[in-house]
């Protein structure tokens, strides 16, 4: 694989997918030890982990996968960085490139930022998140949980429902599903649709019901108030009523059909509590394989990225 940085998933052709999910695969192994989950292929490499908005899964998954291959791993936070006293954001990723960082992992809430940075580095840098644009390593660690489950990717319909116009979650999984040969409808209300619909080769209902019928998977996306003008919607009771799945919507799906959500859920308002916690979600499942996906990602990275120190 000639991958440099992950970015996005856009231009991110088959081979380079299955390669990431394959080796997520085998990294999972790591995670089924006992006592001592470690390897040693990214000895001598320091990753940091550079976050402007808040996680958990994202940046806790890549701390332990760094430190599970042996890395060196640190993290800097914007509340706690000289971002605060104003440094520009080129000039903080230079600052931790010259420090000899072989990744930068960064999330921002501006899109295009981490290419931004990856222009400007020698680092290989990662996406962790860039506003409304792309989230690849959620997409691939929801690929994951699929092949997982499905045995495969291609001829199944993934239903994505809710948010969608403020999601790079979305955006990351249509781009990456389409590659791996599913088919992607949206659902969700027409505030939150994008605009270029058309433009990203999927079919989009405003309903649930419609986008739901005989899927294979079921992804629920998380009401994102902090991105969100108000008025999309007119309250969170009634964005659950007409848009919430919810036990007799989800009997619209496939009896098989599995349910992700990438987190954090908003409990009761995009999922129901007993799809949340019923049998056919797989959102704990998802969480595992986020760090077996990131232990992929960063030893092809690692050991392929950026354009060196
Ligand atoms: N799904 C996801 O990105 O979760 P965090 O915000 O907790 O990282």
């Amino acid at each position: 694989m000639s991958m440099t940085h992950l970015l996005g998933l856009k231009d991110v052709p088959y081979e380079d997918i299955k390669q990431i999910l394959d080796t997520a695969f085998e990294m999972k192994e790591i995670l089924g030890r006992g006592e001592i989950k470690k390897k040693d292929n990214l000895n001598g490499k320091s990753i940091i982990t550079l976050f402007f908005e808040n996680s958990t899964r994202t940046r806790l998954s890549f701390e332990l996968a760094s430190k599970y291959l042996g890395a060196v791993a640190a993290n800097i936070a914007a509340s706690g960085s000289s971002v605060a006293k104003g440094e520009t954001l080129i000039d903080t990723a230079k600052t931790i490139d010259s420090m000899a960082a072989d990744v930068i992992i960064m999330r921002h809430s501006s899109s295009g930022a981490a290419k931004l940075i990856a222009d400007n580095v020698n680092a290989a840098v990662v996406n962790a998140g860039d506003g409304m644009n792309e989230h690849p390593t959620q997409a691939l660690l929801d690929m994951m949980t699929i092949r997982e489950n499905k045995g495969h990717i291609d001829g199944l319909k993934v239903a994505i429902i809710g948010d969608i116009k403020h999601s790079r979650v979305a955006r990351s999984n249509i781009y990456g599903l389409h590659t791996m040969g599913a088919e992607v409808v949206l659902g969700g209300p027409s505030t939150l649709m994008p605009s270029n619909i058309e433009g990203l080769g999927v079919k989009a209902y405003y309903n649930v019901e419609d986008a739901i019928k005989d899927a294979d998977v079921v992804m629920g996306l998380r009401i994102q108030l902090e991105r969100q003008k108000s008025g999309m919607f007119p309250t969170i009771r009634e964005y659950s009523k007409f848009f919430g799945i919810d036990e007799k919507r989800l009997k619209l799906a496939k009896p098989d059909a599995i349910v992700l959500h990438p987190g954090p859920v908003n409990r009761g308002v995009e999922l129901s509590v007993p799809v949340i916690d019923g049998k056919q979600s797989l959102i704990n499942e998802q969480v595992t394989n986020g760090v077996a996906v990131r232990l992929a990602v960063l030893d092809i990275l690692a050991n392929n990225g950026g354009k060196k120190n």
